[in-house]
């Protein structure tokens, strides 16, 4: 029989290295939660239509989607990203806006993996529909800039676009692609092929030939009409204003089509250039209308999780977001194992992290995995202190001499031992 293994793409992370990602969502939360962001839990499968309307040119739709036919003949796809979710969840239950909700979960894309791209990743985002405000652009991107710093991810740039409106827009996608059909022939060999379907892309193509010709293509940026001018330079007055420094970048147009106005990514500078977009987002404007909700302006970003924490990492970081906090007390009991299953209970009902051994193991056995265990004490019951009602204790972290305490004192005992 062949050995059972993960998927490539896919990953374990065992409980000795967990600790990080639980410092990383509780870290999410609080800086998210206390600027009004509420967790919201969508599922991780939807009607792949629903991640078709936010764009089926981009790659993520068009080549990267998990999807399949389920039993009940409905063509289901497992999420890419959250937004599409999102933004159908609102549109399906209309709370009252502005509506700011945050998320952490999978996804999934069918990439090539290497470090830092994986086919099942972790994300945590934020999303705010229902103000066109450039302020609210503002509050996101700096969430999402103090998150990064309370993690310990400290060598990141911000990098910053507008991508324009429904007004701007088409005069400017009709004049890049003019200039691009003079260099056809110059262009990758895929940006050949799909010029016409989305020329926007090409000013994000990685591949030299296209870098090449972008240098010398019009810029969104000088095509703003007045609206998206203005909206941009608030943005940017904003972000001054909390001195949170940026780079203008106009060729970032991101993987997904759903953008106008404000789009920005965050570039972790330990990482490879071809990993180094910890997170992203901008400004959807378009989207909820083109999920078949009423006209409504949206904004958010998601954060890669995977990728931050190989940023905070190899920023020497991890440590901060904490380690397995450990076991208070590790319960030997060679009196037969009543002692152990009644007084673990009795310490896990006071709040304290307890664990003991089972299978009836020698008494040298228990007390090497006590040892183990790394918790701070060891609490003994032998066949004398089952018929006297009470515990030996034994900090294991000193060579003091084991305590005799009454089973009814034992709590306050480990507890002014802890303190
Ligand atoms: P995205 O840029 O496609 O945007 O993904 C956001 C982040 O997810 C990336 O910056 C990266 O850190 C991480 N990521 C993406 N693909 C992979 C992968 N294969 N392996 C590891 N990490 C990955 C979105 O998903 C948008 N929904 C963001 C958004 C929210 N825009 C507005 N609201």
């Amino acid at each position: 029989m062949s050995e059972l293994r993960h998927i490539p793409g896919t990953f374990d992370v065992l409980p000795a290295d967990s600790a990080p990602w639980e410092g990383l969502l509780a870290t999410f939360a609080r800086v998210v939660e206390g600027a009004g962001y509420g967790l919201i839990i969508t599922p991780t499968f939807e009607s792949l239509e629903v991640f078709q309307r936010v764009g089926a040119s981009t790659d993520v739709v068009r080549k990267e989607m998990y999807d399949f036919v389920d039993k009940g003949g409905r063509h289901i796809a497992l999420r890419p990203e959250v937004t599409a979710s999102v933004v159908r969840a609102y549109i399906e239950n209309r709370p009252p806006l502005p509506w700011k909700s945050w998320y952490a979960g999978s996804n999934f894309r069918y990439e090539k993996p290497q470090q830092g791209r994986y086919r099942e990743f972790r994300q945590v985002g934020i999303e705010a529909i229902g103000s066109p405000d450039a302020d609210l652009d503002v509050e996101v991107v700096a969430l999402g800039w103090e998150f990064y710093a309370a993690v310990g991810v400290s060598r990141v740039e911000l990098l910053l676009n507008s991508l324009g409106d429904g007004t701007c827009r088409p005069a400017y996608r009709a004049l890049l692609l003019e200039y691009l059909r003079a260099h056809r022939a110059e262009l990758c060999e895929e940006h050949q092929a799909r010029l016409e379907e989305n020329p926007l892309r090409v000013l994000d193509c990685k591949r030299p030939a296209c870098r090449h010709i972008v240098e010398g293509a019009p810029k969104q940026l000088d095509h703003l009409c007045d609206a998206c001018q203005a909206h941009f330079d608030r943005v940017r007055a904003g972000l001054d204003a909390l001195a949170i420094p940026y780079t203008v970048d106009t060729t970032l147009v991101r993987g997904l089509d759903y953008y106008t106005r404000t789009t920005f990514e965050y570039a972790g500078r330990a990482l490879k250039s071809a990993q180094n977009g910890i997170g992203g987002g901008g400004r959807y404007d378009g989207l909820v209308e083109a999920m078949g909700g009423p006209p409504t302006p949206g904004v958010g970003f998601a954060l890669g999780v995977d990728r931050t924490l190989l940023a905070v990492e190899i920023e020497g970081q991890l440590g901060r977001l904490g380690a397995w906090r450990g076991l208070d007390a590790f319960v030997v009991d060679f009196a037969g194992g009543e002692a152990a299953r009644d007084l673990t209970a009795r310490l896990r009902n006071a709040g304290l992290r307890v664990d003991r051994a089972f299978d009836g193991r020698s008494t040298k056995a228990q007390l090497r995995a006590a040892g183990r265990s790394g918790a701070r004490l060891a609490l003994v019951v032998g066949p004398d202190e089952a018929a006297r009602g009470t515990v030996g204790i034994k900090d294991l972290g000193c060579d003091d001499p084991q305590k005799e305490v009454a089973v009814e004192d034992i709590v306050e005992e480990v507890q002014n031992r802890l303190a």
